[in-house]
């Protein structure tokens, strides 16, 4: 049976070109700063960015958490939103390895504004913690690949700047975003004291992000990156991958916006399934299956027995996202299972 794999981007495979690359890489050992690649990569993307260093790490969990250490003290407060990445889906580890608590604020979209943030502001008294971070993401995953509005950034970005309090984007997708919206990532960073991207999703590559910042905050992130054991020696193999995406996997990713467009599109015409179009703006699709049809839990399942593979991501939501290995047919191979598979449920039929 055909398999359809929905379920991520991070599920993409490294193509025969890209282990190529890889496999002719020049290499050093990296904890001593002497992989060529890795330092060509972050050199590359010190650049992209507009910042003075970058950082190669192991995934976008790592990139993440450096930063977060190397922004705050322990037991300063970082505001963030509730759906965000760095609340839900990393362990905890703000808590474990920082010793930071989240004010996780609820927004639309992903979006926190600035005047939510302000009234999150702690005031400078010894009873509350103290604010010292804010991050954003961008795209934002769990609202379905939605992309953080550039008047809101800067909004949110100068007054963080008056404030003197640090502000990080999780740019895990922030190639999509560029991507989507013509806005370079020098721009979107540019509002940011720091940023991390990953390869590891649509980019394709088997490993790796990056973060990007300050030298002295660099200097910091790479202390904390041996801390948690992400010095990975020879990891020009890697990094190889990350460059051979940066040239050939970007620009591409207009193809998986398109596809989860159609995709949307054709969803939100079969009757018991609802699609926000608008929200449908990157590579990620969220959709709702009604109650009075099935929960997303069985509507997964009966998808993943006729080959399409996705994740419920609520009670009625269901996502699918959008990779290169992802093709036209997939499309239409999709749309055509999940409409026998609606016509199955509502006729009360297995
Ligand atoms: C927005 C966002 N940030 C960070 C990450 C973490 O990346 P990794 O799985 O490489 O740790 C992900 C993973 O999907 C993500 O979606």
């Amino acid at each position: 049976m055909k398999t359809v794999d929905l379920r991520s981007d991070t599920i993409s495979r490294p193509t025969a070109d890209m282990r190529q690359a890889m496999a002719a890489a020049v290499v050093g050992d990296d904890v001593f700063g002497e992989d060529p690649t890795i330092n060509a990569l972050q050199e590359r993307i010190a650049e992209l960015t507009g910042k003075e260093a970058a950082l190669f790490v192991t995934s976008g969990t790592q990139g993440n958490q450096v930063s977060l250490n190397a922004h705050t003290r322990p037991g300063q407060e970082v505001i963030c939103n509730s759906d965000c990445h760095i609340f839900n889906y990393e362990s905890g580890a703000a808590a474990m390895l920082s010793g930071v608590q989240l004010n996780a604020l609820p927004g639309t979209n992903g979006v926190i504004t600035l005047e939510q943030i302000r009234l999150n502001l702690r005031p400078a008294d010894d009873h509350y913690p103290q604010t010292g971070l804010i991050c954003l993401e961008n795209t934002h995953n769990r609202a379905g690949g939605t992309i953080y509005p550039l008047e809101e950034i800067r909004r949110i970005s100068a007054w963080a700047r008056e404030q003197g309090i640090s502000l990080h984007l999780d740019g895990a997708r922030l190639w999509n975003a560029s991507v989507a919206t013509g806005i370079s990532i020098a721009e979107y960073a540019a509002y940011f004291d720091s940023v991390s991207l990953c390869f590891s999703k649509g980019l394709g590559a088997p490993v790796g992000s990056v973060v990007a910042g300050p030298r002295d905050f660099i200097a910091r992130c790479h202390f904390y990156r041996k801390a948690y054991g992400g010095g990975i020696r020879q990891g020009g193999i890697l990094a190889a991958a990350a460059l051979y995406a940066l040239d050939h996997h970007v620009a591409r990713l207009a193809e998986d916006h398109a596809r989860a467009k159609r995709l949307a599109a054709g969803l939100a015409a079969i009757p018991g399934l609802r699609v926000d179009l608008n929200t449908v703006q990157t590579n990620i699709l969220i959709f709702e299956v009604e109650e009075s049809v099935c929960g997303a839990a069985e509507m997964v399942g009966r998808l993943g027995e006729e080959g399409i593979l996705c994740f419920d991501f609520g009670p009625q939501r269901i996502r699918m996202v959008f990779y290169l290995e992802i093709g036209d047919e997939d499309v239409d191979y999709t749309l055509e299972k999940t409409a026998l598979v609606m016509a199955r449920l509502k006729g009360g039929k297995r």
